[in-house]
């Protein structure tokens, strides 16, 4: 009887050994330790053993079970490292292979453009100051020498914003036409000093998108206040400027021209930098690019910022940034300013 047991054994450990997964271990486990397994129908046949016999017999009968329940742990333990063996090795990462390299990126090229012109003016002792975004009919408009009706204000295409939902009211919030609105915010918060700031920004105007007008656009809005400040001073500002910016040999010409906000009201031109002066497409055969609105800052705006007019005088201009740089790069198309296309970005 003894040796069924050993018999046994040995099958059951071949058996076990043969097996390659959780199936065929589970099929293997109830093939000899489950409740009509094997190992059960040994000891079923104790009854049937002369009295002598069955201490030996249930001794050895419930070894083998123990040892082949231990076997049967271990070839489990077995299985699962070799499983996980197996899944570690088919998502292997190599963690010694150089990394994919992202590009570096760079300053879009308004913003090259807009740090150039800030860094001009700097020189000039002009410091940086920014204003809102979103204004009041009142700073954009009104404070400019622009009362409601005025006809100047059909110059500026306007998006207006509807405050409806928060005050019941729709008037009088918009996205500013022009950085202009800043002026009378530095004056009200530097009176009574004097003033040589820059204020580069973002402005917006209900237009038609164009090759050559966008509806969002930067604009670098000039402002000088002080005692003594004449309508040369900013032509040689403008013409100083236009040759630090797009080189020494540059020429201004000023013409008369007519903002609310400035009296005398000066458009500057420059000499076109591609025919100089000769008359290209790009200047339209006049020889001359505009370059920016001017003047002497209006009585009525000095006073709305708190200077009076009898002893303070001060000039402003105001020039748009994608369009120099579409000069100086030969850019024919301000879209592509913000379409976002790689190509085009990279090149600057
Ligand atoms: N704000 C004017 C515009 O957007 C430009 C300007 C600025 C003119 C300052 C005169 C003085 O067209």
């Amino acid at each position: 009887m003894l040796e069924r047991i050993e018999s046994l054994r040995g099958e059951a450990l071949r058996a076990l050994e043969a097996v390659e997964d959780a199936t065929a271990l589970e099929a293997w486990r109830i093939a000899y330790l489950g409740r009509k397994g094997r190992v059960s129908a040994l000891m079923d046949l104790i009854g049937s053993l002369p009295r002598e016999e069955r201490p030996a017999f249930g001794q050895a009968a419930n070894e083998l079970k123990r040892t082949l329940e231990a076997a049967f742990e271990e070839r489990k333990e077995a299985l699962a490292r070799q499983e996980l063996a197996r899944a570690l090795a088919a998502e292997a990462l190599d963690v010694t292979l150089p990394g994919r390299p992202t590009g570096p990126g760079h300053l879009h090229i308004t913003t090259q453009t807009l740090r150039k012109i800030i860094a001009i003016f700097a020189e000039m002792g002009f410091q940086v100051y920014e204003s809102p975004d979103v204004e009041t009919d009142e700073m954009n408009f009104g404070l400019l020498n622009m009362p409601p009706h005025h006809p100047a204000r059909d110059m500026w295409d306007t998006f207006w914003i509807s405050d409806e939902a928060s005050t019941g009211s729709t008037q009088g919030l918009l996205l500013r036409t022009h950085t202009s609105p800043g002026q009378i915010r530095v004056m009200r918060e530097r009176c009574p000093e004097p003033i040589r700031v820059i204020l580069p920004g973002k402005c917006y105007r209900y237009e038609q998108i164009t090759a050559r007008s966008e509806h969002q656009f930067y604009q670098v809005e000039g402002l000088a206040v002080g005692h003594g400040i004449t309508l040369s001073d900013l032509i040689g500002t403008a013409a100083e400027f236009a040759r630090r910016f797009y080189g020494p040999e540059r020429r201004v010409r000023i013409r008369g021209s007519y903002f609310p906000f400035t009296e005398p009201s000066i458009e500057v031109d420059m000499d076109c930098i591609l025919c100089h002066g000769a008359g290209c497409r790009v200047c339209k055969q006049s020889g001359w690019l505009e370059v920016a609105g001017a003047g002497m800052v209006h009585p009525v705006v000095l006073q709305n910022g708190g200077y009076d007019p009898d002893e303070w005088s001060g000039f402003a201009f105001g020039f748009g940034v994608e369009r120099p740089a579409m000069v100086k790069y030969s850019i024919d198309d301000i879209r592509l300013f913000y379409g976002n296309d790689l190509r085009f970005l990279r090149q600057f």
